[in-house]
């Protein structure tokens, strides 16, 4: 593979992927990066990769719902691999206005996936990173396994559906070379903050609510990052095309926990300022509509074939994480003050 098309990876686990493929791992192509620069999308995530990586990166602000632009960058980067990260990812958002979802996720997708067929000749994968919120929600026992039937329960998880299934067609029926990931929730460096991980490292650093959903009592299988980044590069390497694989850190925490346990770990690294544990900030909100109640993956499959097994406990990676986000105030001040926003307009258009 020589010129591997990433898209979205100014977000963030494009970006962590994007700075794994090219500081750690023994990939020795071209990276052209497609993103459109939402609130979601930071170019400056990868400015140092810009810098130090001059002959091997390559950005391109490009919205994959304009199917004739992403059609030249096909040609113009004689891109011989996919790598899809671009999504409408938050699920909140999702119940409140579906329509951006519908486009990227969906028309998007397919977009992408035509392209990739008009180049069928030089294409050798096209890698589509999805979610197990997929599978909907499961009960107190159980796993989620690639046998699992589909079951999405909001608009951004019947989204992410609707593109999986029409990645699994193009390799049915055109016979293009498709490997799907189902990934459990993310987290690490250069997540955006209104996710809940980030979101409560940032509040509880300025003494705000620490807003959790209904009775905290949902469940959620955390994966670092850097792990899922791993996985991605072992399946693009090795996996077998038109197969799916389940990903997932064997992490399952109730919300309520995990709230805690960064409430310490904060209180352990920044003692508050008047003393009081963090955890006094907890505050329980109104429910998500149609909030799934648990997701656990069992990636038996993974561990089988390619012998992945993730790096990170937990506890080991949410210590890492907000002591990423202690040490990058800068780069929270700008997320959080929409100053990247400008600048993005200024520099981008
Ligand atoms: P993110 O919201 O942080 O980043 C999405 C990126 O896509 C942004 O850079 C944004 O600018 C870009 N983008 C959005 N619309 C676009 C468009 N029309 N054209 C081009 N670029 C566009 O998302 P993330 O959390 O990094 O998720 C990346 C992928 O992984 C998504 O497909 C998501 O469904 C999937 N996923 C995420 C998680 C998770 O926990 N975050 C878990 C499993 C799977
Ligand atoms: O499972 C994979 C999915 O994980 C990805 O496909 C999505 O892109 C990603 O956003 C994530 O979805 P979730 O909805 O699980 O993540 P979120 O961080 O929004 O919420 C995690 C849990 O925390 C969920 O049960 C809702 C709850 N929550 C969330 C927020 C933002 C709260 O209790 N309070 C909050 O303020």
């Amino acid at each position: 593979m020589k010129n591997m098309l990433v898209t979205g990876g100014c977000g963030f686990i494009g970006t962590n992927f994007i700075r794994y493929l090219l500081k750690e791992s023994d990939f020795s192509g071209r990276v052209i990066n497609v993103d459109k620069l939402t609130y979601a999308g930071n170019p400056k995530n990868l400015f140092d990769i810009e810098r130090d990586f001059p002959d091997r990166y390559i950005f391109v602000k490009a919205d994959i719902c304009d199917r004739e632009g992403i059609a030249r960058i096909f040609n113009d980067y004689e891109i011989d691999a996919v790598c899809h990260f671009a999504a409408e990812s938050h699920v909140d958002r999702s119940i409140v206005s579906p329509d951006a979802f519908i486009q990227t996720n969906i028309i998007g997708t397919f977009n992408l996936l035509e392209s990739a067929k008009s180049n069928q000749y030089r294409v050798q994968l096209f890698y589509h990173i999805s979610t197990d919120e997929v599978f909907g929600s499961l009960g107190k026992e159980g796993f989620f396994t690639e046998e699992t039937p589909y079951r999405p329960n909001s608009p951004y998880s019947a989204s992410k559906a609707a593109s999986d299934h029409l990645v699994r067609a193009y390799y049915k029926t055109y016979g293009l070379p498709v490997i799907i990931s189902n990934c459990s929730n993310n987290y690490g460096p250069y997540q955006f903050p209104e996710k809940l991980i980030p979101l409560i490292i940032l509040n509880a650093l300025e003494g705000k609510p620490l807003p959790v959903y209904g009775d905290g009592r949902y469940v959620r299988d955390w994966l670092y990052v850097r792990d899922h980044c791993i996985a991605i590069w072992e399946l693009i390497k090795n996996g077998k095309t038109g197969n799916m694989y389940n990903i997932g850190g064997n992490n399952e925490v109730e919300n309520i926990d995990l709230v805690k346990m960064i409430c310490d770990i904060l209180d352990g690294l920044q003692k508050p300022k008047d003393n009081k544990s963090r955890r006094e900030l907890i505050a329980f909100v109104k429910d998500r509509p149609g909030h799934d109640r648990r997701y656990a993956i069992d990636s038996t499959k993974l561990k089988k074939d390619l012998g992945w097994v993730p790096d990170e406990s937990l506890k080991t990676g949410i210590h890492k994480t907000v002591k990423w986000y202690l040490d990058n105030q800068e780069w929270i001040g700008r997320v959080k003050s929409g100053e990247y926003r400008s600048w993005v307009k200024e520099h981008y258009g």
